[in-house]
């Protein structure tokens, strides 16, 4: 059953053929160029539906949880980022769902944590009040495409459902696996003016892609780092999306599920080449275990320099379609990297 959720308080606007991490200056850009819509329409044949997936079967993912805004709405409305839960009172998710539009954190008491909400219709979900977020100290909410797109948050009481395996291996190591995503995101996004949401859980597989593949000439072009993991097809057309953010990306290794990534943004979604950009998990293992102990980290992260880190990657945010549109659309772009807000 699909639906379309209006736009509210942190929520969701247009996506189109933009940084799903969802910008202000690229959804302005996507309504007022219908360029964007007709280059996403023109593979809408091979499209599928978070974009090509399924519905979960009932509680297969028990500790996946939905975040959910206060307007006075249901759960489908409300419900704005994933998460999951991977400590009794510990819910891991993406950074950027946690600000408002002008770059402030939002307000602990605006949201809460839903479980048992794999069907957003359920009565029997059960949201829990957030007592504190920690969000990434070098995370930039200004940023255009994310970086160190983590936050933990903890629970008031415990979430009574079992929490999921966090991978600790490198993330070199799990190249080639098929791993999966669930969210409530987008289940098209053909037209970014109206994008279609589940008010079930959906699943896809994803596998995961090298470095040197989703840092190629015809892909992100050098601006994903190794605190990042590239999952999708090169093909397109299976992929997470708008809404599906701060959820979990797992592989099942040797019968154990474990999380290896978090949603966090992708340049449309499920385009050609262009595949999701997770937060790579295992990475962050020390730092989740400052807060609450997880895992043995296996691996010495990499630092990254944060200065050499360019704030805008101007190289994959023009692709041809982009370098092509009229200089009205450029315009448009340059006005809306003044303005620089954004919602996750
Ligand atoms: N930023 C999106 C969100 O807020 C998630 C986008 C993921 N995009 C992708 N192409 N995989 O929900």
């Amino acid at each position: 059953m699909f639906q379309q959720r209006p736009s509210s308080g942190v929520k969701r606007a247009a996506d189109g053929l933009a940084y799903t991490r969802l910008c202000a200056l690229l959804s302005i850009a996507s309504l007022v160029r219908p360029a964007s819509a007709d280059t996403l329409g023109s593979f809408a044949s091979d499209r599928h539906f978070v974009i090509g997936g399924v519905p979960t079967e009932q509680n297969a993912y028990p500790w996946v949880v939905a975040l959910t805004n206060d307007i006075d709405a249901n759960l489908f409305q409300r419900q704005f980022c994933g998460g999951s839960v991977i400590a009794d009172r510990w819910v891991l998710t993406a950074a950027h769902c946690l600000f408002d539009r002008s770059g402030k954190p939002i307000e602990l008491s605006t949201f809460k944590v839903a479980v048992n909400a794999s069907d957003l219709s359920n009565p029997d979900a059960t949201e829990i009040v957030v007592t504190n977020m920690y969000i990434h100290p070098n995370y930039d909410p200004l940023r255009e495409n994310p970086m160190f797109d983590i936050a933990l948050l903890e629970l008031a009481n415990d979430s009574g459902v079992e929490p999921i395996r966090v991978s600790a291996k490198s993330s070199d190591k799990l190249v080639g696996l098929d791993a999966k995503v669930i969210g409530w995101g987008a289940v098209d996004n053909a037209d970014p003016t109206s994008l279609k949401f589940p008010v079930e859980l959906h699943e896809a597989l994803v596998p995961i892609v090298a470095m040197d593949v989703c840092n190629a000439p015809e892909s992100y072009q050098g601006t994903i780092y190794p605190n990042q993991l590239c999952a999708g097809y090169a093909e397109g057309g299976i992929d997470s999306c708008t809404g599906d953010s701060g959820g979990p990306l797992f592989v099942n290794i040797d019968g154990v599920v474990q999380q290896v990534g978090v949603v966090s943004y992708g340049y449309g979604c499920a385009l050609p080449n262009y595949y999701g950009i997770y937060s790579d998990v295992p990475y962050y293992i020390g730092w989740i275990n400052q807060y609450v102990q997880v895992a043995e980290p296996e691996f010495e992260p990499e630092p990254i320099d944060l200065k050499s880190v360019a704030s805008i990657p101007v190289a994959a945010a023009t692709p041809s379609d982009l370098a092509s549109s009229s200089w009205m659309g450029v315009l448009v772009l340059l006005a809306g990297v003044m303005l620089r807000r954004r919602i996750g």
